[in-house]
């Protein structure tokens, strides 16, 4: 009895236990009109997207913890549908696609994750992130009121959410998702969609409402977004947006923190000094969450990449760059900014800010709430520097920045004055193979172990092959499951015909893109490529035809299905013709004859890529063939000594994949180059950023370095395949590793002090001057060598430092003294350490140093 009893009182008291510790651990997110409510208290968050694909599993703690001290609080991702189910009803969170592992890891780094399940996305990604089955769902109509669609739709964001139910990672259960999306910038495009685009938004919002997640929902750029959802703004600034219900926080999801790289473009970057601006604004006019898209970019891996023509690279100029490393000073000034609206979150939380008029393009925003009290000093003028007068004290502003004063009255930060390091990097070639003149192949340092190749074949060499008349378009006809599509016909020629001049006739072929080659007989006749701005192609070429049976066999490939605007999903791919030959007397359209298609290449069938797979198409010759189209290679190589990330230079290939251990590093397309204009020099950061305003590498290409992950290598040794398309040399290509060269600051007298010295109004520390800071990147190096030290007037960018006029004789030694021998160091920027070189001018302090 007595034991009984005993049970029955042991089993609630069990589950009270329980619910305690769950409901101990849950986090309660809402929002008010200024911010997003954390456990009834509002939060001033930094986020920054890093994309879970577009790295590696290994990467992923590494990055985390760089956001993390780098001053972030959130991080925030897409969810990439495609990858998750590439087969209808058949799921993959595995590997780089295990979401639950990455979300893991940003809480087990302590930030939050704004999870945007989109479904769709954009982000440069392959269809959006769609997946291609989704095409072919009789009556299917993407991204609006249409069943089929939203039926998909909500299946695989209620798996999302079930997925992360499961693991208990929404902040309601305890766990680090404070945040999440649904849908992505439909408002941009949505009247292409008329009354059914509304009523689909209105759909959306439900449906995602009603899955009950526990923590808020955003719709970005969607002005209409319907409540309880917030509306979110995207772009360079946000500073002027304001969200559609005076009970919602200002949000702004994307602040684009470079700009993505397309193959046969010139390379985007963004003045930090323009993003910290950006940055500060929209804190300074009542903004409380924003998000940098990206703030690692990283890498699209095998065929993820969208387009068309988006690039392997997806570096994105980031804070942290395509390979993990920090890239300064944008990442540690940001870092300095993120601190600096920190220490104004007591009063931003507190209040709205009231608007000051400081003069022609300046104004003030204070937020004064009984004792806390912080401002922000703007000068948006894109020319002239000011000293403007705020609370009876003079503040000099530069051009273009804000000034960041956590107590109203001292300035921790002005967003133009990079206090931050900057670093140089090189990337270290690891040797390469040499061809000798014999045709065969000399190793040097990474022993690459000589290069077998097969030769993939002209037109069809299946025997399933389907022939139809007419010209189909390619993605309807593959779905995306290879790049490449045969058309293949033939005509034949009895002589005199009017398309043909003696045996000479022209071959005229229009594509809707991406890139085609021709071959007669199966000879190659000609190739030609779209571009990003238009994939359209027309290829003109010369020909000749012998009598009898001529074979003609186009190869059409694709580099990336488009991912943006309305209706892309239905932006087709692929010879859709004419497809023509004409001569002086007459034209012979070929567009309704009967034409037999392949869908991808024989290597792609036989697995080439995989050489774990033996297949007696390799040819172990050391006169391999270079320079030709359609050439696979094969070869080893050891892995390379050390941690620093690894990558191949590409220069001397033409265009293809390139495959790691059977893994697809990406599509490598080094011939593809910039155009010749449109670059600029150095950059101006004052005036409103775009897309197009800072490029770099005109008239070169617009990639050759390609990202292998540390993690795609094995001890020893390992495998490396090529698909060529278009021609090249693969003795040329060589491994190169990334390490830092040098480290360098350049700090100037009239800078704010440095921002580690404020604590808190009360607890600020003696005023003490800016101080330079060096810290090698890193763990375990100590400065080795001051390469350059000046104070005075020096000039000049890390690693190409020089005095100026005015120079202190004792710069170098005081440097040395204080950083030579341990990791990181500082050394006020002031006359008492260096003695005053030219009295009443403003002098500032370089050092460009080693670590090792
Ligand atoms: C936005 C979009 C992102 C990404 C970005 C450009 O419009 O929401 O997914 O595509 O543009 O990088």
């Amino acid at each position: 009895m007595a034991a009984v009893g005993c049970r029955q009182l042991l089993l609630p008291v069990l589950v009270v236990l329980l619910c305690l510790a769950g409901a101990s651990s849950a986090t309660n997110v809402t929002y008010d009109h200024r911010a997003l409510v954390i456990d009834g208290v509002r939060r001033v968050l930094v986020s920054g997207s890093i994309h879970y694909p577009r790295s590696t599993p290994d990467m992923w703690p590494g990055l985390m913890q760089k956001a993390k001290d780098g001053g972030l609080d959130v991080v925030e991702t897409y969810v990439f549908w495609d990858i998750h189910e590439p087969v209808q009803g058949q799921y993959d969170f595995e590997g780089r696609k295990d979401l639950v592992r990455f979300v893991k890891a940003a809480a087990d780094t302590g930030l939050y994750v704004h999870l945007r399940i989109g479904p769709y996305v954009c982000a440069e990604w392959n269809y959006g992130g769609f997946p291609l089955w989704l095409h072919f769902i009789p009556g299917i109509k993407f991204r609006t009121d249409n069943e089929p669609f939203k039926t998909e739709m909500q299946r695989f964001t209620e798996k999302v959410v079930a997925t992360m139910k499961g693991a208990g990672l929404y902040a309601s259960q305890g766990g680090p998702i404070i945040l999440s999306q649904i849908e992505n910038e439909y408002g941009n495009i949505d009247s292409a969609y008329g009354a059914a685009g509304k009523s689909y938004i209105r759909w959306a919002a439900g449906m995602a409402v009603a899955l009950d997640t526990g923590v808020p929902w955003v719709m970005c750029q969607q002005a209409d977004a319907p409540d309880p959802l917030i509306n979110t703004c995207n772009g360079f600034y946000c500073d002027q947006f304001t969200p559609n219900s005076n009970s919602k926080p200002k949000l702004w999801t994307e602040n684009w923190s470079g700009w993505f790289l397309s193959f046969g473009g010139a390379v985007p970057y963004r003045p930090t000094e323009d993003l910290a601006f950006a940055v500060a604004r929209f804190y300074q006019r009542g903004g409380t969450l924003q998000n940098y898209y990206m703030y690692h970019g990283g890498t699209n891996f095998g065929r993820s990449s969208g387009g068309p023509f988006i690039s392997t690279s997806y570096d994105y100029d980031a804070p942290i760059d395509e390979y993990g490393l920090v890239r300064q000073p944008k990442w540690g000034h940001l870092k300095d900014v993120h601190k600096a609206i920190k220490q104004c979150e007591p009063a931003l939380i507190a209040t709205d800010p009231s608007y000051m008029s400081m003069g022609q393009n300046a104004e003030a925003h204070v937020y004064k709430a009984g004792s806390v009290c912080a401002a922000f000093l703007a000068n948006m003028d894109t020319q002239s520097d000011k000293t403007v007068t705020f609370n009876g004290n003079a503040y000099k502003l530069p051009a273009w920045s804000v000034s960041i004063l956590p107590d109203c009255k001292n300035v921790v930060l002005n967003t133009a004055q990079i206090n931050s390091q900057t670093t140089t990097s090189e990337m270290r070639s690891l040797g390469s193979s040499t061809k000798a003149s014999d045709g065969s192949s000399i190793e040097t340092e990474l022993a690459l172990s000589g290069w077998s190749y097969a030769i993939e074949p002209v037109g069809i060499t299946t025997e399933n092959a389907l022939t139809k008349p007419g010209l189909m378009e390619q993605i309807n006809t593959t779905a995306d499951a290879s790049d490449f599509l045969w058309y293949s016909t033939s005509v034949v020629v009895k002589g005199g015909e009017p398309y043909l001049n003696g045996s000479q006739s022209n071959l005229l072929v229009n594509s809707l893109g991406h890139v085609l080659q021709a071959y007669i007989n199966g000879k190659f006749a000609g190739s030609a490529k779209g571009s990003a701005t238009s994939s359209l192609i027309s290829l003109q070429t010369p020909i000749t035809l012998v009598p009898g049976k001529n074979k003609i066999d186009l190869l059409s490939g694709t580099v990336g299905l488009s991912n943006y605007g309305a209706f892309f999903d239905l932006v087709g791919a692929g010879i859709t013709g004419p497809v023509k030959l004409s001569g002086p007397k007459g034209v012979l359209d070929l567009s309704s004859t009967d034409w037999t298609y392949q869908v991808g290449l024989r290597g792609e069938g036989l697995h080439l890529y995989n050489p774990s797979e033996a297949s007696p198409e390799w040819v172990s010759d050391k006169a391999y063939p270079t320079n030709q189209p359609l050439i696979w290679y094969k070869s080893k190589f050891t892995t390379p000594a050390g941690d620093d990330p690894v990558a191949i230079d590409f220069t001397g290939m033409g265009k293809g994949e390139a495959w790691v251990n059977g893994q697809s590093i990406g599509r490598y397309w080094p011939t593809n180059l910039a155009p010749q204009s449109g670059c600029v020099n150095s950059c101006n950061y004052r005036g409103p950023y775009s897309s197009s305003k800072c490029l770099k590498k005109c008239g070169q290409p617009s990639q050759t370095l390609y990202h292998v992950p540390r993690s795609f290598l094995q001890p020893g040794s390992n495998d490396i395949v090529l698909f060529e398309q278009f021609g090249g040399d693969p003795s040329k290509i060589s491994f190169t590793t990334k390490q830092t060269a040098s480290v360098c600051a350049h700090v100037s007298e009239d800078h704010p002090d440095q921002i580690d010295s404020w604590i808190s109004p009360q607890q600020k520390v003696q005023r003490s001057g800016p101080a330079l800071r060096l810290e090698c990147p890193k763990a375990g190096q100590v400065i080795s060598s001051i390469k350059f030290a000046s104070f005075g007037t020096p000039s000049g960018t890390c690693g190409n430092y020089n005095h100026g006029e005015c120079s202190s004789p004792q710069a170098l030694a005081v440097a040395q003294e204080a950083c030579i021998g341990v990791s990181s160091c500082s050394v006020p920027v002031s006359t008492k350490n260096f003695g005053d070189p030219c009295t009443g001018v403003t002098k500032s302090l370089v050092v460009e140093a080693a670590c090792s």
